[in-house]
């Protein structure tokens, strides 16, 4: 019998590993387009990335062989344009879930969407979404995890490794099959329609949450606290006793 660490019913049964591609997320659209149906939960994942794409038109760089880089296939026609940013906490969740076994409690979601350890960046996720009228008809899921890198360019920043964390090296299809286990299991919750509890464990988990901070905004630095994220995922933080919400590009945090 076949040991199979997918143990799930529909994510990561399909999966399809590439020695190299330009990007997994393209891989999965351009599939998309041909004529053959594509089975949900399907996931590609690649050792080497050549165009990786990260959010805001950023380039991803990851070592070839040393990480994860794959994208997930769902198609949650269930949720209403309006609702995309479930999406985002539910999947943000599942990749925190899989790694906070290993990792413990410095493990925390940024807001919007990486992956924090610390003050460091181990993950993110880029999901793209194919929308029909005011459905989602299919999320492309692009989820990026440094896992075996043991160093990182000066400019990729605040980078960091599952193996700079606890300085062993992991075997991607193990980390692969728990994160897809629990992309099920929250994508299930979310079309169980159980958006409240989905929406509070992610605060719960989020960096800077209810705590005093620097940000920048509109060219002014200024003290604040994440106070919320608004359905429709805009981030509000409150300063002065009043309460502003931003979109991505219009706040940073400052770490200093
Ligand atoms: C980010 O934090 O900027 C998002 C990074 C997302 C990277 C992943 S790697 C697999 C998938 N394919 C891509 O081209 N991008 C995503």
């Amino acid at each position: 019998m076949q040991n199979n660490i997918f143990s799930g019913l529909f994510v990561g049964q399909n999966l399809l590993t590439l020695k190299e591609v330009d990007s997994t997320n393209n891989f999965l659209k351009t599939l998309l387009s041909n004529s053959k149906p594509v089975p949900e939960g399907t996931v590609i994942m690649a050792e080497s990335q050549f165009a990786g794409r990260g959010q805001q038109n950023n380039q991803w760089h990851a070592e070839p062989g040393k990480n994860l880089t794959f994208s997930v296939l769902l198609k949650p026609s269930f949720l209403s344009i309006s609702a995309q940013f479930d999406l985002t906490r539910a999947i943000s969740l599942s990749v925190y879930d899989a790694l906070c076994p290993l990792l413990g409690d410095g493990l925390k979601i940024k807001w919007p969407n990486d992956i924090y350890y610390g003050d460091k960046k181990l993950g993110g996720m880029l999901i793209e979404n194919i929308l029909q009228g005011s459905q989602i008809k299919s999320a492309i899921v692009g989820i990026g995890i440094n896992v075996n890198q043991d160093n990182f360019p000066p400019d990729a920043g605040k980078a960091t490794s599952i193996k700079q964390i606890l300085h062993k090296d992991y075997q991607l299809r193990d980390i692969l099959a728990e994160i897809c286990n629990n992309i099920e299991a929250h994508y299930l919750s979310l079309k169980a329609g159980k958006l409240n509890l989905v929406r509070e464990t992610y605060l719960n988990r989020l960096y800077w949450y209810n705590q005093q901070k620097r940000f920048r905004a509109n060219g002014t630095e200024f003290e604040g606290t994440i106070s919320g994220v608004k359905d429709n995922g805009l981030l509000v933080v409150s300063h002065n006793n009043t309460e502003s919400t931003f979109n991505l590009k219009e706040i940073e945090f400052l770490n200093h």
